[in-house]
């Protein structure tokens, strides 16, 4: 038997965080172009969390969750042997924000290290903290999907400030001896060739000539949401369909679809053409927002604590964004 059938990965516990400051579609209206009627037919959000950037940000969610996660967990900083983020919104380029998670939650020396895979986040930091967990040299790893959003959106511009919000879930992943146990399935993808469809440059030379008249200013989000959408269509599809293929489950199989809140009409599709019935998606959309990273966990948070993902069943961990990038999973919790 090889080593990857001998362990097994069990969620000992999952975290959450958002700010309290809500941003409803009426408070936009007064920011810019646009209307509540418009915002909630094209992306079925109402309102979103977004911080007070005095004193919230990617670092404090970000550690309110993982946190969140080690008490239920009934565990403390010091057990964790790894702790790796999902963020685009990291407040330093150096250290990592996962760095002063382990020092705040008192897990130093324990490695840690922020990912970069936009909405993708969540679940390439999860694969890999199951492979790790399996590979034998970690046991207890810390996962963090987190993005504070409004700290990288041009509020007086209308195609992204809509769209996005700030939340961050977490989950204490530990070895186990069951090796059934954990991420039966994962697949991660990138295409580099897209990257202009999201982006933040830094400097005036990064801004794609396509976009040289978008006003947006440099270090801020630049969407071009109709490719995104077309090709997040498309992709949340096959990624679902490609995991239910390769391991032979079916929609019946999963409990919960537990999906990134890109936009409901992107889930909408994928429900309709793959036969998803809506008790098995969860959508919370509609009051968070697309919160990028911090999605997929926040709904495995609110999920699991309204005692809807119950031991030995399988679920479905779906993302797309930025890069762009888009992954799935399938997890025995
Ligand atoms: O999380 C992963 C990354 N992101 C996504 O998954 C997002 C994917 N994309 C989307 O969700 C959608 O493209 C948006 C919600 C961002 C935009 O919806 P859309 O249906 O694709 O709108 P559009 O950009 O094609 O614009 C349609 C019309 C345009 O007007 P005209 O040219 O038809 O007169 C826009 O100027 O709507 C106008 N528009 C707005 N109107 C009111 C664009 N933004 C707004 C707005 N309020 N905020």
């Amino acid at each position: 038997m090889s080593i990857l059938q001998t362990i097994g990965v069990r969620i000992a516990g999952v975290g959450s965080a958002v700010p309290p400051r809500r941003l409803t579609n009426k408070d936009l209206e007064k920011l810019i172009d646009t209307s509540d009627e418009w915002i909630v037919k094209r992306t079925g959000i109402h309102e979103r969390r977004v911080v007070d950037p005095e004193t919230e940000g990617t670092f404090t969610l970000a550690r309110d969750a993982l946190k969140e996660a080690l008490d239920n967990s009934g565990m403390k900083g010091s057990d964790l042997d790894l702790v790796i983020l999902g963020s685009v919104t990291s407040e330093m380029t150096c250290p990592s924000t996962a760095c002063r998670i382990v020092d705040a939650l008192g897990a130093v020396p324990a490695p840690a290290f922020d990912l970069v895979a936009a909405c993708s986040g969540f679940v390439y930091s999860i694969n890999i903290a199951d492979s790790l967990i399996r590979s034998g040299r970690f046991r207890c790893v810390g996962v963090i999907g987190c993005d504070a959003m409004s700290t990288m959106v041009d509020y007086s511009e209308r195609s992204v400030s809509i769209l996005f919000g700030d939340a961050a879930g977490a989950a204490v992943l530990v070895a186990d001896e069951d090796p059934t146990l954990g991420c039966l399935y994962q697949s991660m993808y990138s295409d580099g060739g897209l990257w202009k469809s999201l982006y933040a440059p830094r400097r005036p030379q990064e801004v794609h000539e396509s976009d040289k008249d978008n006003p947006i200013r440099l270090n801020n989000l630049r969407m071009n949401g109709r490719e995104v959408y077309k090709f997040a269509v498309v992709k949340f599809q096959d990624v679902i369909r490609e995991a239910l293929e390769e391991t032979g489950l079916t929609v019946d199989d999963i409990s919960q679809f537990v999906v990134h809140q890109s936009n409901t009409r992107i889930i909408d599709a994928a429900k309709e053409r793959l036969g998803l019935p809506d008790e098995k998606v969860y959508i919370n959309i509609d009051h968070y927002g697309n919160s990028s990273g911090g999605s997929v966990g926040l709904c495995l948070a609110q999920l699991w604590e309204a005692g809807k993902i119950k031991r030995d069943e399988y679920i479905m961990m779906v993302a797309i964004g930025g890069g762009m990038t888009w992954c799935a999973n399938i997890w025995k919790v």
